[in-house]
């Protein structure tokens, strides 16, 4: 019999037909109903697929008594309830490696687009203001100033082989000074790793010490002329702190990929100019969708033939 896989959210048309091909897949995003759906499955499910925005909770864990792996679509697993699957015996991968360039590479064009307001000069050629108004105001240089980079992992130290290559000095703060760190400073926690840097940039991944850990005291710390940005996961800030920063000239500006609520942004932050939004766009090219859905069926084909996994967490 083939083995019954949950599908908690899409992923690439390519991947998502091999696993149609090779298991009896049920899309559980689309079920009319979702609960009578899982009730008559329930005892079949050995695998299942989620995502970033559809998760795992410990509670469809616990109705699952023959599920055996959890193939997540993402390197951050915050929507997985990881203690629960350990405790039921339950594997769960994620997709670490595919997408650190793209998710880097997202990060360096917000702080391009916040110091250079790049995006404030797209609507000021597009609405005519150049023609009426003359030249536009002037934005601030990346040569010379301090990037702190909040968690030095693979995505981390990506963004700062970039940084580097823009001129900006490092730092960092991590859990632990790392050994690879080259020069990047380390600082021993966010509050003065903020101070010593112009542009703040949130890379950890999000856990319960992650949560707001860049709150008021850390914005006050980063100055008036600072600069936020977020490639992580949004509850990693205190979005109402950042608001009220943000307002009150207590930082400069902000380029966010992440937010606290997901798809729901606070109109505050649409109304501020100096501020850049991205619809959590880090792994969003068609070759890093493409590489993470692929890790995510063959976790799943080696996990169901050899009982092994290439990217446990
Ligand atoms: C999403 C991400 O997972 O990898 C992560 O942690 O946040 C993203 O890559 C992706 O959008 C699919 O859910």
């Amino acid at each position: 019999m083939r083995q019954k896989i949950l599908m908690m959210g899409p992923i690439p048309a390519a991947q998502m037909q091999d696993l149609e091909e090779n298991y009896a897949v049920t899309r559980l995003w689309q079920a009319q109903n979702p609960e009578e759906t899982l009730a008559e499955i329930r005892q079949d499910v050995t695998g299942i697929v989620s995502t970033a925005w559809s998760g795992v909770s410990a509670r469809l864990i616990s109705a699952l008594p023959n599920l055996e792996i959890i193939s997540h679509f993402g390197v951050g697993y915050d929507s997985v309830d990881v203690q629960a699957a350990r405790e039921q015996g339950v594997i769960v991968t994620n997709t670490p490696d595919v997408l650190t360039d793209d998710t880097a590479d997202i990060g360096i064009g917000l702080v391009l687009c916040v110091l250079r307001r790049m995006v404030e000069a797209d609507i000021y050629v597009r609405s005519g203001q150049w023609g009426n108004k003359g030249a536009m105001p002037l934005g601030r240089a990346l040569r010379g100033k301090t990037i702190g980079i909040i968690g030095l992992g693979r995505i981390g130290q990506a963004v700062a082989l970039r940084a580097r290559a823009f001129g900006l000095k490092v730092a960092y703060t991590s859990r632990t000074e790392k050994k690879d760190a080259g020069d990047a400073m380390f600082y021993a926690d966010a509050e003065q790793l903020a101070a010593a840097s112009d542009i703040l940039m949130v890379t950890c991944s999000y856990t319960q010490e992650t949560h707001h850990l860049v709150n008021a005291a850390v914005l006050r710390a980063l100055g008036k002329n600072g600069v936020i940005v977020n490639i992580a996961r949004g509850k990693i800030i205190d979005e109402q702190a950042l608001i009220d920063a943000l307002e009150s000239g207590s930082i400069s500006g902000a380029g966010l990929d992440v937010f606290a609520n997901e798809p729901d942004v606070p109109s505050a932050l649409c109304r501020l100019d100096q501020v850049v939004l991205q619809p959590h766009q880090g792994s969003a090219t068609h070759e890093t969708r493409a590489a993470m859905a692929q890790l995510v069926v063959d976790n799943l084909k080696l996990y169901f033939e050899k009982a092994e996994v290439l990217t446990p967490v």
